[in-house]
């Protein structure tokens, strides 16, 4: 498909991922659609871009069915990032809300394909939470075919998420192709149990302490790449019938080397990070994941430049008083 006729839907827009794919489509001229259930722009405006207000944001709550196939129809939408959900953390305090956002929420993205009768390209967000602790994996190193054990209920609800896609390429030819990344870091990650990674670079630009929950070795991407590997997927989607679920390439790195970094990067805070040694939920390598033969190069930032990018956007923001401190 030309890229002139591509239209765009992205969920929970308003999210970390989101607000950086909408970014992206800006760049690259593409028509977007952008929905969240929240009106919280926060990290929209954090991301931001010179044509933020050119947006077409629409409220969508994914849970209700019929909006999301009215969306979709009413906006003759060609392709789908579909990250609205609910993470670790949420899916804990409240598991029916978790299941309802997470589970109900992506079967009716794929049956507002199915009902439009188009070909619609469709990227979905599933999470390395599927896998389970690296010692369950022989050398610690989970390939995108390893068996899923999750062990949240998180994990479980996007294992459902796997399934659903599978049923929808068998029954109906959608194609999708789902992505599980690791830990996604940089500006506007600010939520979820992984997300602590990000909180300690701003903190550590604060003055402030802060204190890792885990520990061990950590599986990190860079939030524009992680963007890019959605938006790339959907096209790689359009039209191909399959479901194919994906591992997202990262950076692996010890929090005890990351903290060291960023005490490098910013040596005035030298002493104000720590961690816990409990490690992190995830396998933190991977058997060389297909998704570069499946969308082409695929972005992956060095996590050095990454974190020197987000500490210089972090800055600005700080600066121009766009990061209000309440916020983190
Ligand atoms: N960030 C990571 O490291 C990571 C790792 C693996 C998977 N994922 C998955 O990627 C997706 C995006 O992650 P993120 O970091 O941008 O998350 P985020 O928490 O920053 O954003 C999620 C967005 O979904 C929205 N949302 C919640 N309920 C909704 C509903 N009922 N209808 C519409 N929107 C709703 C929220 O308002 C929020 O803006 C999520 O599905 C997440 O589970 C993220």
């Amino acid at each position: 498909m030309a890229k002139d006729t591509e239209r765009f839907l992205v969920t929970g827009a308003a999210g970390c991922i989101g607000a950086w794919a909408i970014r992206l489509l800006l760049d690259d001229g593409i028509d977007v659609v952008a929905s969240d259930v929240s009106e919280d722009l926060r990290r929209f405006n954090l991301v931001s871009h010179p044509r933020r207000d050119e947006v077409d944001f629409v409220a969508l709550d994914v849970t209700v069915t019929a909006d999301v196939a009215r969306v979709v129809e009413e906006r003759r939408i060609t392709h789908i990032v579909h990250l609205a959900g609910l993470q670790v953390p949420f899916c804990a305090a409240n598991p029916p809300l978790g299941a309802m956002v997470n589970v109900v929420g992506n079967v009716n993205v794929f049956d507002a394909v199915r009902a439009s009768g188009r070909t619609i390209g469709l990227a979905y967000a599933s999470s390395a939470a599927v896998f389970g602790a690296s010692s369950a994996y022989s050398g610690g190193v989970v390939a995108d075919a390893s068996p899923l054990m999750p062990d949240t209920h998180y994990g479980v609800y996007k294992v459902a998420n796997e399934g659903t896609a599978r049923i929808y390429s068998l029954h109906n030819g959608i194609g999708s192709v789902g992505l599980r990344p690791f830990i996604v870091y940089g500006p506007g990650r600010d939520q979820g149990m992984t997300s602590d990674a990000t909180k300690a670079i701003l903190a550590a630009l604060r003055g402030e302490e802060f204190r890792f929950k885990f520990g061990g070795n950590l599986l990190m991407t860079y939030a524009p790449d992680c963007a890019r590997a959605f938006i790339e997927s959907a096209r790689a989607a359009a039209g191909s019938g399959d479901s194919l679920v994906l591992n997202v390439p990262g950076r692996r790195v010890g929090v005890a080397q990351l903290v060291a970094m960023i005490e490098t990067l910013i040596p005035e805070a030298a002493g104000l990070l720590s961690w816990e040694t409990k490690p992190i939920f995830a396998p933190a390598l991977l058997a060389a994941p297909a998704l570069g033969d499946v969308i082409g190069d695929v972005p992956n930032t060095s996590l050095e430049a990454g974190v020197r990018a987000t500490i210089e956007h972090f800055r600005r923001a700080l600066a121009d008083g766009v990061l209000d401190p309440a916020a983190s």
